[in-house]
């Protein structure tokens, strides 16, 4: 059947076609009732059915791939390579719950796991689903503030972390950053479990710090059997950006998760048992949980943890990963593509890449010159897949499982089992025509592996996703988008206040409150800005408590340096702005709201839009100066940085 007729059909009959995709993955109790819709949107997969993610990830190969590849490490950062297979990623694992039993951790119990890309970092992801414990992954990039928020949100009763992590040749170090954080927390763990890498001094707090290693080695022969849970118990929180300062727990259950990687992994990625997975992503964001862990391990297939850069020690890296693992499917984002395009186009040649099948992109807008130069260079379809961190899995793409269709450039292609995709107009709600631009919203039940809802919030989830829409209950991605005549969606860039560098998803809301907690910023405005590199990045205007003392251009220069570091250190180098500006008056409202896509606009050098409702026509004058003395084109030509 092919794609449009699944999509119509999962639709229709949703609960037959879930019932047959639920058994692609091992149950204890097969549920009877496929979905309890009684209280939308709420949607509860398999409510009677019970299951593990553990064992569907790693104890359900045992029998048919034991010795087989499961977990390749690799890191170009250490040196340190190792192949894990089934049977050894599986005592692993059970080392690790027996670990976190050892600590009192039992089902429902939270734990914060904010590690680099290391082995550990999966063993104990999965050790907390197979207990049924739930982790919440943080971002090894963040920095305190963004984790002590994280920390007093989930309430973990263990942390896991390690001394550092290293990026670039650089060693990052964690445990100072974590110890601020839980210093800044109102919430403290019982127990924070370290890995000490070497890299880094290690100071442990007694009581409350505990070395891996001894434990690793007391509890190396444990085991530890899975906890079946019911399908819908919550197997992870994740955070993400939205319009306001608190990120958002991304609340995920566990069969329904189960099911719909597992169809993904068939229809839209078509990875085989026995293949190699190789993502590039990082474990702190979903792409990480999704493809990195559990949809390839679902699926019997070996996956590259990678912990390095596209560019180390040379940019034919990525490529004799696939050549020595012989990848089969690989998974990464339009900025490293973009960050590739740069050097020198063999090294998309040096290499046998006959095992490669596809290359998947998602993250963020893949343009069309570099969906067209990485094609010809590997010679392989390069799949475009559209998704959230609230969806788990792509709402977008083409599923070359079910049939071979056609990409087209520019677009992520077309909706995928199960989503009931339509595109609205903003103000009226009503569905809207092709090649009209619209809000893409999906109309609930979401299906199986979406997000259940707000971790803690039940009311912030309806109020979020399903109100923001006149008159309709559907859920919003926050995303414009529009169809073409042939089905084709394009994506269009957000409707909110989220940014997107380098396939991060980030808040400007919160980088905006960390610029504020600088003593000399009264107030200000983060806008994306259209980056050719990183596809945005994040841009301040600061206006300041006592603009005089920082009349002078070096007063400025010295200023703008330390908000960036500010920025730096509360939420992470991610999140810090490429300039901040400063001005005397932000452009508002006459409410007071401040006009963020005008500035935005003017930042891109576009028309500022709309200005019917703004208080202060000369604030906009002042951003245009500001950038206009940034880029030279002023007579003054005073910028900080220019
Ligand atoms: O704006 C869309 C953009 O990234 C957002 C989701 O980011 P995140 O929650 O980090 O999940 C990433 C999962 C791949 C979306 O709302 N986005 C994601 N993929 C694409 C995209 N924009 C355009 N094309 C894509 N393929």
């Amino acid at each position: 059947m092919g794609l449009r007729a699944q999509v119509q059909r999962s639709l229709e009959d949703r609960e037959g076609f879930w019932a047959e995709q639920a058994k692609l993955i091992d149950w204890q109790t097969a549920p009877q009732t496929i979905l309890d819709y009684s209280r939308p949107p709420f949607a509860r997969w398999y409510p009677d059915g019970t299951t593990n993610l553990c064992h569907n990830a790693v104890d359900r190969h045992l029998p048919t791939l034991a010795d087989s590849a499961a977990l390749i490490y690799v890191s170009t950062e250490t040196g340190q390579e190792r192949t894990y297979t089934f049977a050894e990623l599986h005592q692993e694992v059970m080392t690790m719950a027996a670990i976190l039993q050892a600590q009192d951790v039992k089902q429902g119990d939270r734990v914060l796991i904010y590690m680099p890309m290391v082995p550990e970092a999966v063993f104990m992801m999965l050790a907390c689903v197979r207990i049924g414990a739930i982790h919440s992954v943080v971002f090894g990039g963040f920095a305190s503030v963004s984790l002590a928020t994280r920390i007093d949100d989930a309430t973990p009763k263990v942390i896991v972390s390690a001394d550092a992590g290293m990026r670039a040749g650089k060693v990052v170090p964690y445990k100072g950053l974590l110890d601020e954080a839980i210093n800044l927390a109102q919430h403290q763990p019982k127990q924070v479990l370290m890995l000490d890498r070497g890299l880094a001094t290690l100071e442990l707090k007694p009581g409350r710090d505990l070395d891996l290693a001894p434990l690793r080695a007391q509890y190396a022969a444990a085991q530890v059997p899975v906890e079946w849970l019911p399908a819908d118990a919550p197997s992870y929180i994740l955070y993400t950006s939205g319009t306001t300062g608190k990120p958002k727990g991304v609340q995920r259950d566990t069969g329904g998760y189960a099911v719909a990687l597992a169809t993904s992994m068939r229809d839209i990625y078509c990875g085989a048992p026995g293949e190699t997975y190789f993502s590039t992503s990082d474990i702190g964001w979903v792409v990480g949980h999704s493809y990195i862990v559990y949809g390839p391990l679902i699926a019997g297939m070996a996956t590259v943890l990678y912990e390095g850069t596209p560019l180390r020690p040379d940019a034919g890296i990525l490529w004799q990963l696939v050549e020595r693992y012989k990848v089969s499917v690989m998974f990464s984002a339009p900025t490293a593509v973009r960050v590739l395009r740069k050097q020198d186009p063999s090294w998309l040649k040096r290499y046998d890449l006959s095992s490669l099948k596809a290359l998947f992109l998602a993250g963020e807008p893949l343009d069309e010159p570099t969906a067209a130069w990485i094609g010809e260079g590997l010679g392989r379809p390069i799949i475009d897949n559209y998704w959230q961190t609230e969806t788990g899995w792509p709402i977008l793409s083409v599923a070359h499982g079910l049939e071979p269709t056609p990409t087209r450039l520019g677009s992520p292609g077309m909706p995928m089992v199960g989503y009931n995709v339509q595109l609205l107009h903003e103000q009226s709600g009503e569905p809207i025509g092709d090649n009209e631009k619209g809000v893409l919203a999906i109309v609930p039940p979401l299906p199986p592996g979406c997000m259940q809802t707000i971790w803690g919030d039940d009311a912030r989830f309806v109020k979020t996703y399903f109100d923001s829409i006149p008159g309709r209950m559907v859920y919003s991605t926050f995303d414009w988008g529009i169809r073409d005549a042939d089905g084709y969606y394009f994506i269009l860039g957000r409707t909110d206040d989220v940014i997107n560098v380098a396939g991060h998803r980030l808040g400007t809301r919160e980088i905006e409150e960390s610029i504020n907690s600088h003593n000399a910023v009264a107030e200000c405005a983060v806008v994306g800005k259209a980056d050719s590199l990183k596809g945005q990045v994040a841009v301040g205007f600061a206006v300041l408590k006592d603009p005089v003392r920082y009349s002078e251009a070096s007063a400025k220069l010295t200023l703008e340096g330390e908000v960036m570091a500010l920025v730096d250190k509360q939420l992470g180098a991610v999140a810090r702005p490429s300039r901040v500006y400063f001005i005397s008056v932000l452009p508002k409202t006459r409410s007071g709201k401040v006009l963020r896509r005008a500035i935005q606009a003017l930042c891109e050098g576009r028309d500022a839009g709309d200005l019917t409702t703004i208080e202060d026509a000369q604030a906009l004058d002042q951003v245009r100066e500001a950038l206009g003395q940034a880029m030279g084109v002023s007579g003054e030509g005073t910028s900080a940085r220019s």
